[in-house]
């Protein structure tokens, strides 16, 4: 049976079905669900994320959990859990680069890799990488961080719609043999709840996703931590601004076939990604209540220009041993920080115990420069994306020397205050 099969045979016996019962059921059907299927990430997948892009991702983000180590006061222990951690290549490039970082850091470093789906290129380096099949978070007691890239928008999500007849959820049912969406009245008042709490109210006519997935992740989260981080990168924005009426009037759900979007998830269902951009004032307010105190949120451009990428671009070329590998470096990492791209995506860094120490990635600091002079810098390997091959084969090009951060970007870009 494909999933598609599974789909109809749910709604035929229980009935139409939420959109996020069928988004999990389209994504994670253990018989055949899109991320049970091959590798989603990369030229030949349906997408691509930024530790494809390029290794600069991975070793920016070991600066920054280094000095999260730091201010700790260097436990012994300094566990980096990374949820949804796909195939393995975030974890790989992290653990490269901080093997290079000093006092011992990569001997206290121990990496985690979760994911629902088992993770796959994960080397075994000795006993420090560890890998979890899970689609909870079952730890207690840990000291250090939990990373994400691109998890939370993954998580299956309501739809709802406002009517002439107040706020409805769209359905997934049969008419005749055919799947479509259909509105009802709400199967959860959370629902309604979500919105208000946020003092966002829809226009008529509009559409918009909710992730009531959110507050388990926040608990679980906040549970397995005793002290330490939560560092989550994903696309997304504020409330105000993802629930906008007339910027985004239909809400923000795509899907991904071979690097071209639609907003069809009815179609190819199981071949397909479905995601909806991430609400980062929801993540704050169920973090603030499962006791973890948001320090920043900044587009990934602000975080990893601040933690050293411009050093990173300017000393690439010299350890590139032909143009062509020289330029699809450039590229790789321009693509990082590209207005309109992943530049845009967004950092949210949380805490528990451990105060409100200024961290590099959302604050202008000389640390991270001192630390990355003098490495050597991260190279595209045979397991990153080539950008200039795949956009551009043979040809070429030209790329902007660097995406330049302006002073004012990032500087209120939250609308989430502080509080740790
Ligand atoms: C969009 S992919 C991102 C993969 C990787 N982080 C990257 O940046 O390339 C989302 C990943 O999250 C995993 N995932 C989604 N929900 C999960 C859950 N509840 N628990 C564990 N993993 C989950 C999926 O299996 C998938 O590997």
């Amino acid at each position: 049976m494909n999933v598609e099969s599974e789909v109809r045979r749910r709604i035929q016996e229980r009935g139409k079905i939420t959109f996020a019962a069928f988004m999990e059921v389209a994504l994670y059907w253990s018989q055949g669900g899109y991320y049970t299927g091959r590798e989603p990430v990369g030229a030949v997948g349906d997408y691509y994320t930024s530790p494809a892009v390029h290794p600069a991702f991975g070793a920016l983000m070991a600066v920054q959990l280094y000095q999260m180590w730091q201010v700790m006061d260097r436990p012994a222990i300094f566990t980096a859990l990374e949820l949804g951690a796909g195939n393995g290549l975030l974890c790989r490039d992290i653990t490269d680069y901080a093997a290079q970082l000093p006092d011992g850091f990569a001997k206290s470093l121990h990496y985690v890799c979760l994911d629902r789906r088992s993770v796959t290129r994960v080397e075994q380096r000795g006993s420090s990488i560890g890998r979890v099949l899970s689609d909870v978070v079952p730890f207690r007691g840990l000291e250090g961080c939990v990373l994400s890239n691109e998890y939370l928008d993954a998580f299956p999500v309501h739809q709802v719609v406002m009517t002439n007849d107040g706020l409805k959820e769209v359905y997934v049912g049969l008419e005749g043999d055919n799947l479509v969406e259909l509105t009802d009245k709400l199967s959860n008042p959370a629902l309604e709840s979500r919105l208000k709490d946020l003092g966002i109210t829809l226009v008529e006519g509009q559409t918009a996703e909710i992730n009531l997935r959110l507050a388990p992740w926040a608990n679980g989260v906040a549970g397995a931590l005793e002290r330490g981080f939560v560092l989550t990168i994903d696309y997304g924005r504020t409330a105000r601004d993802l629930y906008h009426a007339e910027q985004r009037a239909r809400g923000t759900l795509v899907t991904y076939h071979q690097h071209v979007q639609t907003d069809s998830p009815l179609t190819r269902i199981g071949s397909q990604d479905i995601t909806a951009q991430v609400d980062f004032t929801s993540v704050e307010a169920v973090g603030r209540r499962a006791g973890l105190g948001t320090l920043g949120l900044v587009t990934q451009r602000k975080f990893l220009s601040q933690l050293g990428l411009g050093y990173l671009q300017q000393h690439v070329i010299k350890q590139s041993p032909t143009p062509r590998q020289a330029q699809a470096n450039m590229a790789g990492i321009s693509d990082l920080v590209r207005p309109g791209g992943l530049g845009d995506f967004k950092v949210m860094i949380q805490a528990k115990n451990v105060g409100t120490p200024a961290l590099w990635g959302l604050e202008q600091s000389p640390g991270p420069i001192g630390l990355v002079e003098g490495l050597p810098v991260p190279v595209l390997t045979d397991d990153h994306l080539s950008l200039t091959d795949a956009r551009y084969p043979g040809a070429e090009t030209e790329f902007e020397a660097f995406w330049q951060v302006t002073e004012s970007e990032g500087s209120d870009e939250s609308g989430i205050p502080p509080v740790a």
